[in-house]
């Protein structure tokens, strides 16, 4: 069949091995956005950019519909995936009252693999369905769920990162949700990295990542296990860090010094190591984070609950850190990186300007320069694939065709460009109103190496209807 005779739809499936007519953005780096017009991208066979050419040659090439705009795919540097099942509730108490009252038992949930694949289908379909095409996941502490969610994550296409969380300290983790001893949460993670590096036809689609929930519920033995098989496989490491005043206190009196110097200690703070939150970390624990290569997810939908502060993201930028947005589903309310990236550039605002009016201006916000929509849209894209030290995220010879396309002409959606926004000089102006408008109906396609990954839902499983029915009814959430 020649290209001519394949519908606009059919053709758009899978890009592998194609050229591609397109226009669109990405920001290879932090402050610089480069606009593509009816560009030429061309892919190798197995979704590999091969060339981006802003007057290429467009004979054979496949044109995206017209008021499509291309991007890249998002990146969600933290991602709690069993929590998706409390997505938008329980969020009235402190971390440390949250993790005991609500967390921890739902998590103790995900022994129950049918459960843990319900969940873990709903929220993979739901995140590419949003633009999020890698993710950096915590399951729990069950080998055979994370398992799970990683071949979920292989099937439906999405880009993960994926790791059992490690948790054995009686101190702060329940009987029946922790892990027996230290070696067992280090021998439970060494099974998960050899089933996700064992699994057939994961060509760079998944990975295994090495996950002390945080120091507070492991044991320095755990720690210094995990850190042994850090440099062992040479997995990614994720972790949370200097989140909350109580979480940041908690490890200054067990450790006796900051959760990034611990981390450092237990050789857990290196390259390809991603550390969620950060409110709290000093200006010499930026220092020592960017020394060693490791990178922050910025939450800043979740810090508003849990955190007590906002990050200094200025600072970390202009130490050369690595930083990515997570949702933190579901310490943040949201699985969406468009809703994250918005708060991202509102709590910037709120760090420079302060919050009190009755302090005078010079002396009422910390100073720290805000970021605007461009560098917002770095951090959503490129920042993340960064981060992880992976060949996305940007547009560029040698990176996975990771991307999505809007439609800015989606009727059911709620991007609205009048006539003003289309001029030549104004551009600039498209990419940001597309960041601050777009929503799910506007996410017409959404590709990983090359394939279209979107499924549109045409309904609800036999599952999560038996249990919304169940929930409703009782009024139990
Ligand atoms: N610290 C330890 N566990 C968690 C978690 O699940 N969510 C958040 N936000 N912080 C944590
Ligand atoms: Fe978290």
């Amino acid at each position: 069949m020649s290209l001519a005779t394949i519908t606009g739809a059919q053709a758009l499936g899978d890009l592998r091995g194609c050229k591609l007519l397109f226009s669109g953005f990405h920001a290879p780096e932090l402050g610089r956005i480069e606009e593509f017009r009816n560009a030429i991208l061309t892919l190798g066979d197995d979704g590999t950019i091969l060339s981006v050419e802003h007057d290429g040659d467009p004979e054979g090439a496949i044109p995206l519909p017209e008021g499509w705009v291309l991007i890249p795919g998002l990146v969600d540097l933290h991602v709690h995936a069993p929590q998706y099942a409390q997505l938008g509730t329980a969020l009235d108490v402190p971390l440390e009252d949250w993790l005991q009252t609500y967390t921890f038992p739902l998590e103790a949930r995900f022994a129950d693999l049918d459960y843990a694949a319900e969940v873990y289908s709903a929220l993979i379909d739901d995140m590419l369905a949003l633009g999020t095409t890698t993710a950096l996941h915590f399951a729990t502490i069950h080998v055979p769920a994370t398992q799970k969610l990683a071949e979920i994550c292989l099937a439906k296409g999405q880009r993960a990162l994926v790791g059992k969380v490690a948790m054995d300290d009686p101190a702060q983790c329940p009987p029946d949700y922790r892990d027996s001893t230290a070696q067992d949460a280090v021998e439970g993670t060494r099974a998960v990295i050899d089933h996700i590096n064992g699994l057939p036809d994961n060509n760079g689609m998944v990975f295994p990542v090495i996950t002390p929930r945080f120091v507070p519920s492991c044991t320095d033995a755990c720690l210094e296990g995990l850190g042994k098989l850090a440099t062992e496989s040479g997995a990614h490491i994720q972790s949370h860090i200097s989140e909350s005043d109580w979480q940041h206190g908690y490890v200054k009196d067990r450790c006796g010094c900051s959760d990034a110097q611990a981390f450092e200690r237990f050789g857990l703070l290196r390259d390809n190591a991603v550390f969620a939150h950060g409110t709290h970390l000093s200006d010499s624990d930026l220092d020592l984070m960017a020394q060693n290569g490791a990178a922050v997810a910025h939450c800043p939908l979740s810090n508003v609950y849990f955190s007590g502060a906002v990050f200094p993201l200025r600072k970390a930028l202009e130490r050369g850190l690595d930083v990515g947005f997570g949702s933190d589903v579901s310490g943040g309310p949201t699985a969406s990186m468009w809703e994250t990236a918005r708060m991202g550039i509102s709590a910037s605002r709120i760090r420079e300007s302060g919050v009190e009016a009755a302090q005078p201006v010079e002396r009422r916000g910390s100073g720290d320069k805000h970021i605007d929509f461009r560098e917002a849209f770095y951090i959503a894209t490129r920042g993340g694939g960064a981060a992880l030290g992976l060949p996305v995220g940007a547009f560029v010879q040698g990176m996975k065709f990771d991307a999505i396309a809007i439609n800015t002409l989606e009727p059911a959606g709620t991007v609205r460009i009048w006539p003003e926004g289309k001029t030549e000089a104004s551009n600039d102006l498209l990419l940001e109103k597309l960041l601050y408008t777009v929503s799910k109906p506007n996410i017409a396609g959404v590709w990983t190496d090359g394939m279209n990954r979107l499924q549109k839902k045409t309904g609800i499983t036999a599952v999560y209807k038996a249990s919304m029915t169940a929930s409703i009814s009782g009024i139990q959430f």
